[in-house]
């Protein structure tokens, strides 16, 4: 899609976004509840996933020996799911009118694959262009210290543990990067302080959200 073409879309493409723990499937499904009890149609979803061919990718990124990809391959891998994604489940429910709400998007893959296995950025960038194309209308990045992050991460068990894995260095530069992001893409992202309690950080979510719907 480009971005001629996004701009015609009616629809709302929402995502969240932030290191593992912040909140962001406890905001997302809230925003989507919200959402949807006042009339909106939503689609939510997530990454890696969101439609079956991206949940079949999604179990080969996040389970087994992460080894076995280089962090080339596994930049594949994760474009691949997106553009799945994209084809089957963003665009059609955007080109619809509908709010998408996704938890993690290219944002993620500009941090995990770009920054955490060396200086990758440019490649996620070039294929994210041949391929994707689109950005969110809004991001919400949920900010938090990566030691709170990690203990709520930890908290959950989950057969996923790839990523979680990596432990509170790799939690601290991944906030540190998702806030340069963040000024980078000062236009869509909206940072909110994921520390405090989940119904705080629901309401900033929702007055964000609706400020944008108009
Ligand atoms: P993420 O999707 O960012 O990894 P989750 O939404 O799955 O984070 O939350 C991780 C864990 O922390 C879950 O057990 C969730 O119930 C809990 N949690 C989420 N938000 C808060 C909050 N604001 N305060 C306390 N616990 C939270
Ligand atoms: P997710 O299920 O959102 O985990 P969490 O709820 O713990 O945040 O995402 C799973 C992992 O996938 C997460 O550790 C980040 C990683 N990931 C990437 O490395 N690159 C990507 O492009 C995406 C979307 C996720």
């Amino acid at each position: 899609m480009t971005s001629a073409e996004k701009a015609r879309t009616p629809g709302l493409f929402v995502t969240f976004e932030g290191i593992d723990g912040s909140g962001k499937s406890t905001q997302a499904r809230l925003l989507a509840d919200h959402l949807t009890a006042q009339g909106h149609d939503v689609v939510l979803t997530r990454e890696p996933g969101g439609s079956p061919g991206a949940e079949e990718i999604r179990a080969l990124v996040l389970q087994g020996d992460p080894d076995r990809w280089s962090a080339q391959t596994e930049i594949l891998l994760f474009t691949a799911a997106r553009r799945d994604h994209l084809e089957r489940t963003i665009r059609p429910a955007l080109d619809a009118g509908k709010v998408v709400i996704c938890d993690r998007f290219a944002d993620s893959t500009r941090m995990y694959q770009g920054l955490s296995r060396g200086d990758l950025r440019q490649m996620v960038d070039d294929l994210h262009a041949l391929m994707i194309g689109v950005e969110p209308d809004l991001t919400l990045l949920i900010d938090m210290d990566p030691a709170h992050g990690l203990e709520r991460a930890l908290s959950r068990q989950t057969a996923e543990e790839r990523f979680e894995d990596f432990g509170v260095e790799l939690q601290a530069k991944m906030r540190a990067g998702f806030l340069s992001l963040a000024e980078e893409f000062s236009d869509r992202f909206h940072v909110i302080d994921g520390g405090r309690d989940i119904d705080s950080v629901a309401q900033e979510v929702t007055a964000c959200v609706t400020a944008r719907l108009g």
